[in-house]
C-alpha cells in the first residue's frame, strides 16, 4: 500500500556550493554512507574484493558489477501489509567497464594486457543487473550477503526475445535459430520499473560491443545508422567471442537495444526483451497509465539528434489482477515525438504531436519497402522514425512523470552537433542542455497529441553574464545553481523534481563555477532549482529511488577517478594507465576509500551506491 504524500512541497534546505575533490557533499543535516561498490560479494559463496582487479570472470559473476546506474528500490512488505521503507530488493543497473582499471596491470604488457577469453567473460560479466537486497539495521545501510533474494544477471544471461518481433529473420542467429533466445543484456543505461512490480533495464550504447576482425567493411545501413564501428572496438569481445564479430554474425547486434522486464521477486525467472517497445539507444522509461487504463511508457534514445518516444498498450492495467498484467509491453502502439513550436516561434515553448510508427496504419511506412511488415518498424526504430519527421533532439535522456499531474518531464542532456536549431532545442553547439517538459491533451497520457515548454535551459551565468545570450540559462539558473549536462532524472513521491548531472566538471573556461557533476532539487511549480549534492571527482551522478517514505534516496557515483574520459586526469607522457598503477597503485583516485559506510583499502575507484537521508529523519528536500 503506497503511502500517500503531500503535492509539491517546497525546497527546504540550504544549497551546496559547488566544487571539485574527492568526497561527497550533502547539505547542511544530511549524512550519507557507501553501500555495494563494483566488486562487492553477492552470494556465500562470491569472493571478497581483491583490490588489484585481479578476479576472474568466474568471480565477477559472484560479485556486483561495474559502472552502477539507474536502479529501483522494491520495498518488501511489513507484517501489517505496508511497504517497508527499512528493507527491499535494489536493483541496479551495470552499464559497461572501465578497462584502465579492470584488469590486474601485467609487467611487460600494453593495456588492457594479454587478451584471453576469461577476461572478455570478466567484462561481460561486470555489465547487466544486480539484485541487491539491502536493509537498515541500526541505522546502518546494510547488503544482506547470501540472501535468497540476490542476483546477478550479466552479459551472458539466457533471455527471451518476446512481443511483435520475435523469432524474426532479423533476430536470427546460428547459435539461435530460433531467434527468440537471446544472450546477455549490455551497456544497462536508466531504467523504469512497472505497475506490477518488474524491473526494466535499458539498453543504451550496444553498437560498442560489435566490431570485426576481417578486413572489410560489411556493416549494412540499419548497423550504420545504430552506431556500429567499421574497426575493432575498445572492448575487444570480437576478436575471442564471434557472436560480437558483425562479419560473422549479422544479426547478433539487432538482439540488443531494447527494454528488457525482470522480475526481482523471482530469482529463477527468465529475463524477457520487449520488442514492442522499439529498439533504439535507450536511456531510460517511464511508466503511467492513460484515462482508460492503457499502460503508457515514455522512452528516450540518447544520441545527438536523436527521439523521444511512447507506447501504449493495448491491453488495459488490471490493479486487481497482478497476473493478467505481466504481458502488457508485447502488444500496442509506438510512437515517435513531434515538437512544433506553436504560436510563437522563439518563446521556448509549443505544441507537439504523436506520430504512429506502424506498418500499416501510418502511410509512409506503408509504402517505404524497406520495412517489410511491424516487426522491422520495431528493429529499425530510428529508421522508421526518420521516415515520418520526428523532431532531432538534444540527446533525449532520463524521462520521468508526476505522481499527480501526470505531467512529464525529459533531460536533454547537450548537443555538440546542433547546427539548426529549433524551439525545443533552441542552441547551437548546445554545451548545456535543458529540460523540457509536456502535457498531454486533456492529462490522457494515450493523447495524441500535447503542449510543451523548457523547464530549465541549462546555462552559465558566471562564464555568460549577458542573460540575453541564451548560453546564460534560463531565467532559474543562477550563479549559485548553475550546472551542465543534466542526465538523471527523477519525481520523487511527493512531487520534487530530482536532476542528475553527467557532464564537465572541467571548472573553468565555459564550466567555470559549475564543479563536479552533481544533484539538484526543482520545484516544477516555482520552477526554483537548488543544489543538493557534489560528486567525486571524475564521476557522474546517476541512477536514483527513494524509500516509499521519501525518507532515504539511493543514488549511484559511476566512474568515480575515471581517467579515459573528457575530464579524466592524463598518465604522464610516454606512460599508460597501466603502467602508472604497476608503478604505484596510490596514484589515481581510489573514491570511495574512507567513504562513510567503507573499510578497508580500495585499490581502484570503484563506482557504488550512496544513501542519504536527514540527520532528524524528515522527508528528503523540504
Ligand atoms: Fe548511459 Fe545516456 O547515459
Ligand atoms: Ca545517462
Ligand atoms: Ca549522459
Ligand atoms: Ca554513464
Amino acid at each position: 500500500t503506497p503511502t500517500p504524500m503531500p503535492t509539491t512541497p517546497k525546497l527546504g534546505f540550504t544549497a551546496v556550493p559547488a566544487g571539485s575533490g574527492n568526497s561527497i557533499v550533502v547539505p547542511q543535516g544530511y549524512r550519507y554512507q557507501v553501500i555495494a561498490p563494483w566488486g562487492s560479494p553477492l552470494f556465500g559463496n562470491s569472493p571478497a574484493w581483491k583490490g588489484d582487479s585481479s578476479e576472474t570472470g568466474a568471480d565477477q559473476a559472484l560479485q556486483v558489477g561495474d559502472n552502477h546506474d539507474g536502479m529501483h528500490f522494491f520495498p518488501l512488505t511489513g507484517a501489517d501489509g505496508k511497504e517497508l521503507s527499512d528493507e527491499g530488493l535494489l536493483v541496479m543497473n551495470h552499464e559497461y567497464c572501465n578497462y584502465e582499471y579492470f584488469y590486474k596491470p601485467e609487467a611487460g604488457q600494453t593495456y588492457p594486457n594479454a587478451w584471453t577469453l576469461d577476461k572478455v567473460r570478466k567484462a561481460q560479466h561486470a555489465h547487466g543487473v544486480s539484485v541487491i537486497h539491502v536493509k537498515r539495521v541500526s541505522g546502518e545501510w546494510q547488503v544482506q550477503v547470501g540472501s535468497a533474494h540476490n542476483r546477478r544477471i550479466h552479459g551472458n544471461t539466457p533471455m527471451l526475445l518476446t512481443g511483435p518481433a520475435a523469432g524474426h529473420a532479423l533476430l536470427q542467429t546460428s547459435a539461435d535459430p530460433t531467434g527468440t533466445v537471446a544472450l546477455g543484456t549490455l551497456n544497462n543505461c536508466g531504467n523504469g520499473w512497472t505497475l506490477w512490480g518488474t524491473y526494466l533495464t535499458c539498453e543504451e550504447n550496444f553498437n560498442s560491443y560489435f566490431g570485426t576482425t576481417s578486413a572489410t567493411d560489411t556493416r549494412s545501413a540499419l548497423m550504420k545508422r545504430y552506431g556500429l564501428s567499421a574497426k575493432g572496438t575498445s572492448y575487444r569481445w570480437e576478436e575471442l567471442d564471434k557472436r560480437f564479430d558483425y562479419a560473422q554474425e549479422a544479426n547478433e547486434s539487432n538482439r540488443f537495444g531494447w527494454i528488457v522486464e525482470i522480475d526481482p521477486w523471482d530469482v529463477s525467472s527468465t529475463p524477457k526483451k520487449r520488442t514492442a517497445l522499439g529498439r533504439v539507444k535507450h536511456e531510460n522509461c517511464a511508466m503511467t497509465l492513460s484515462a482508460d487504463r492503457h499502460v503508457v511508457v515514455y522512452m528516450g534514445d540518447d544520441q545527438a539528434n536523436d527521439y523521444v518516444y511512447k507506447f501504449v498498450s493495448a491491453g488495459q492495467y488490471d490493479a486487481a489482477n497482478p497476473q493478467a498484467n505481466r504481458n502488457l509491453l508485447d502488444s500496442g502502439k509506438l510512437y515517435v515525438a513531434r515538437f512544433d513550436a506553436g504560436a510563437v516561434a522563439g518563446d521556448m515553448m509549443g505544441v507537439g504531436q504523436w506520430l504512429l510508427l506502424d506498418k500499416t496504419a501510418n502511410a509512409t511506412l506503408a509504402a517505404d519497402a524497406s520495412f517489410a511488415d511491424q516487426a522491422e518498424v520495431l528493429i529499425k526504430t530510428r529508421l522508421a522514425a526518420d521516415a515520418v519527421g520526428a523532431t532531432k533532439m538534444d540527446r533525449p535522456e532520463w524521462v520521468t512523470v508526476h505522481p499527480t499531474t501526470g505531467e512529464v518531464y525529459l533531460t536533454l542532456t547537450n548537443n555538440s552537433s546542433r547546427t539548426v536549431t529549433d524551439d525545443a532545442n533552441p542552441r547551437v553547439s548546445n554545451a548545456f542542455g535543458q529540460i523540457i517538459r509536456w502535457r498531454e491533451t486533456g492529462g490522457d497520457a494515450a493523447a495524441l497529441a500535447f503542449e510543451w515548454d523548457l523547464f530549465v535551459l541549462a546555462g552559465n551565468p558566471v562564464a555568460y553574464p549577458d542573460r540575453t545570450d541564451l548560453r546564460s540559462g534560463s531565467a532559474n539558473v543562477t550563479a549559485d545553481n548553475t550546472f551542465n549536462s543534466p542526465d538523471g532524472l527523477a519525481f520523487a513521491p511527493n512531487g520534487l523534481l530530482w536532476i542528475e548531472t553527467d557532464g564537465s566538471n572541467s571548472n573553468t573556461g565555459i564550466n567555470q563555477g559549475q564543479g563536479n557533476n552533481q544533484m539538484l532539487v526543482a520545484d516544477p511549480v516555482s520552477k526554483e532549482i537548488r543544489r543538493f549534492l557534489v560528486g567525486p571527482d571524475g564521476c557522474e551522478i546517476t541512477g536514483i529511488t527513494f524509500t516509499p517514505d521519501v525518507k532515504t534516496v539511493f543514488i549511484n557515483v559511476q566512474h568515480p577517478g575515471e581517467v579515459s574520459g573528457p575530464n579524466a586526469p592524463v598518465p604522464p607522457a610516454g606512460q599508460t594507465v597501466n603502467d602508472v598503477l604497476l608503478a604505484n597503485p596510490t596514484a589515481f583516485s581510489k573514491w570511495p576509500e574512507a567513504a562513510p559506510g567503507i573499510t578497508g583499502p580500495m585499490g581502484r575507484p570503484r563506482s557504488a551506491t550512496v544513501v542519504i537521508w536527514k540527520e532528524d529523519g524528515g522527508v528528503l528536500g523540504v
